[in-house]
C-alpha cells in the first residue's frame, strides 16, 4: 500500500515504476480512501499501542493506493524494498530511506505474513478486482 504520505506527495508513479523494475506482477490497483472501521482492522494487532489512534488518523487521512502484488517471495521482497519501519534506520536505496523522513509518516505498507496479506486483500479488495 501507498499510504496517504506517499500519495500526497506524489510518489505513487516513482514506486509503481520500482514495483514494475522489480519484476512483480500487479493483479489489484485501486485509489481509496479508508473507512475507519477498516483501517482499525487492518491495524488491529496495534490495537493497543500508544499510537494506535494517531496511526488510524494517519491512514484514514486521504487516499492511499492498495496494490496487490504477485510474485516469487514477494511478500518479503516488498517489505525489503521499503525498507525498515522506522526511515532513519532504512538502508540506502529503500523506498523508506529515500522517501521517509519519520516512523508515523513512512511512504508504504506490507503484509508481514501470507496469512496477513490474505487478510488484508480481503479488506481493500472485493472478489473480482483481483486478475486471476
Ligand atoms: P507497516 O507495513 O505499515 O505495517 O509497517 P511495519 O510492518 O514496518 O511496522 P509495524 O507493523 O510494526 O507498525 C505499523 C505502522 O505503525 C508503521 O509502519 C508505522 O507507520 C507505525 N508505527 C510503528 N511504531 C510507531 C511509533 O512508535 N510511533 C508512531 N507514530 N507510529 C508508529
Ligand atoms: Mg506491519
Amino acid at each position: 500500500m501507498i499510504k496517504p504520505d506517499g500519495v500526497r506527495r506524489g510518489l505513487t508513479p516513482e514506486i509503481l515504476a520500482r514495483i514494475q523494475r522489480k519484476g512483480y506482477r500487479v493483479v489489484g490497483l485501486k485509489q481509496m480512501v479508508i473507512a475507519r472501521e477498516t483501517a482499525e482492522a487492518h491495524y488491529g494487532e496495534h490495537k493497543e499501542r500508544p499510537f494506535f489512534g494517531e496511526l488510524v488518523d494517519f491512514i484514514t487521512g486521504g487516499p492511499v493506493v492498495a496494490i496487490a502484488l504477485e510474485g516469487e517471495n514477494a511478500i518479503a521482497g516488498w517489505r525489503a524494498m521499503m525498507g525498515a519501519t522506522n526511515p532513519a534506520s532504512a538502508a540506502p536505496g529503500t523506498i523508506r530511506a529515500d522517501f521517509a523522513t519519520s516512523m508515523g509518516e513512512n511512504v508504504t505498507h506490507g503484509s508481514d505474513s501470507p496469512e496477513s496479506a490474505a487478510r488484508e486483500l480481503g479488506l481493500f479488495f472485493a472478489e473480482g478486482e483481483l486478475l486471476a
